[in-house]
């Protein structure tokens, strides 16, 4: 039996993994670590059985000692994080203390417990990272892959990159038995609606227009988040310490081909289900009008990155990962999530983030129509 610690589970893709541990894995017991900051929600564990939810920061040495120590934990896997791009451009502080201080506390109370005092302790340290470390692709670039060089390009993607550095190094210093796992960008359920699918999806519902940054040519290569669940499993079981693996859904597509399949899953359901219309009155689903005439495109994001690629041969050939998901099937899966959860997105889309939305769209150039 394992005690595994999950921290950043009250988010979108902590909370799907949790879920996908608690299927997987009964009689383990799971500790959830959650500072519950905007991006995270309680909620987001209901129905998940037997989860120990601590409130609590990473970056809090003595109380993730504390619990490492008395939960007997032998298996970490850190999703905490500040994770949006726009936010970071916005205050950049608020990543250096998550991502790379908050980081490098969780990293010394697992030395502490687990090295220290030649404890010697059978354990595990799993790292969730992102492909955004590597900086941007030109359009012929071969993809990432685990030997290329880290080039962050947004303050969000600097501090995934130090933190990566620091874990790496406690493997190579102190014997931290260390993963890490680089993957591209998700979608899925219980995915906060500042990101771009949650976000134009709800936009589209509300007959709201769909801020498109630039010209949308951006690549980005898309993976279901059970799928990234499933890799981190096969990392934490079977990767071999000191090791990054990167991740990919093998989907590349530049944002305006995501955007154009995002509107016509809409448009589907809403010809599948006339009680749509009823629902969401201001869709141009509802009013005789496709999704796609919502498309507004604004202002670019400063240091915007062109085009990420993931080459996976090293999980798939050592781990034996492939996504098993289609792309469009997950898609329209995450459509009908969010429809069926309209009271978790409502949540989600409070005042707050409303305003945070409204400040971000108003310092584009060109963004005046949101
Ligand atoms: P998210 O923003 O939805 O959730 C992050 C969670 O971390 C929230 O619950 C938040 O409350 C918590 N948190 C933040 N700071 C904390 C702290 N100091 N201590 C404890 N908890 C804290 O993020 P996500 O999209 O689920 O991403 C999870 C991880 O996966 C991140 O590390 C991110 O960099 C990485 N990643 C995300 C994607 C993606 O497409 N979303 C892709 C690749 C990698
Ligand atoms: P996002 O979901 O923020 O993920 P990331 O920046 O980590 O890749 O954005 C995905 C892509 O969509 C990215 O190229 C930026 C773009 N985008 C928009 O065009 N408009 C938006 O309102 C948002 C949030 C993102």
């Amino acid at each position: 039996m394992t005690a595994i610690l999950i921290t950043g589970a009250a988010g979108f893709i902590g909370a799907n993994f949790a879920r996908f541990w608690r299927g997987r894995y009964p009689g383990d017991e799971i500790v959830v670590l959650d500072l519950l900051t905007y991006a995270g929600d309680r909620r987001n564990l209901d129905g998940c059985a037997d989860v120990t939810f601590i409130e609590g920061d990473i970056g809090d040495e003595a109380l993730v000692t504390r619990l490492l120590r008395e939960r007997v934990i032998d298996t970490v896997v850190n999703f905490a994080a500040q994770t949006h791009v726009d936010r970071s451009i916005d205050d950049p502080d608020a990543f250096l203390k998550a991502n790379v201080v908050g980081v490098h506390g969780l990293l010394k109370a697992a030395r502490r417990v687990w090295l220290d005092a030649g404890s010697g302790r059978p354990h595990r340290f799993h790292h969730v990272s992102t492909d955004e470390v590597y900086g941007s692709l030109s359009p012929d670039a071969p993809a990432f892959c685990e030997t290329t060089a880290y080039a962050p390009n947004s303050p969000y993607a600097a501090s995934k990159a130090a933190a990566d550095h620091f874990v790496r190094a406690y493997g190579q210093t102190f014997g931290l038995q260390a993963t890490i796992s680089n993957c591209s960008n998700n979608f899925g359920p219980f995915q906060h609606p500042e990101k771009l699918i949650p976000l134009f999806l709800i936009n589209a519902l509300e007959g709201r227009a769909l801020p498109i940054y630039g010209d949308g040519l951006q690549v980005r290569d898309w993976l279901f988040v059970e799928d990234h669940c499933a890799a981190i499993d096969l990392i934490v079981r079977q990767g071999r310490p000191g090791e990054s693996y990167n991740v990919g859904g093998g989907a590349e597509l530049t944002n305006l081909g995501l955007i154009e399949r995002l509107c016509q899953a809409l448009d589907r359901q809403f010809a599948a289900e006339p009680a749509l219309a009823a629902r969401f009155r201001s869709a141009p689903a509802a009013n005789g009008l496709a999704t796609s005439t919502l498309k507004s495109h604004v202002g670019d994001r400063p240091g915007h990155d062109r085009r990420y690629a993931i080459d996976d041969g090293k999980i798939r050939g050592e781990l034996g990962f492939a996504p098993s998901r289609d792309f469009d099937a997950s898609l329209a899966a995450t459509v009908r999530w969010y429809l069926d959860h309209e009271d978790w997105w409502r949540g989600a889309m409070g005042e707050a983030h409303q305003g945070w939305l409204e400040r971000n769209y108003r310092q584009r150039p060109g963004s005046g129509a949101i």
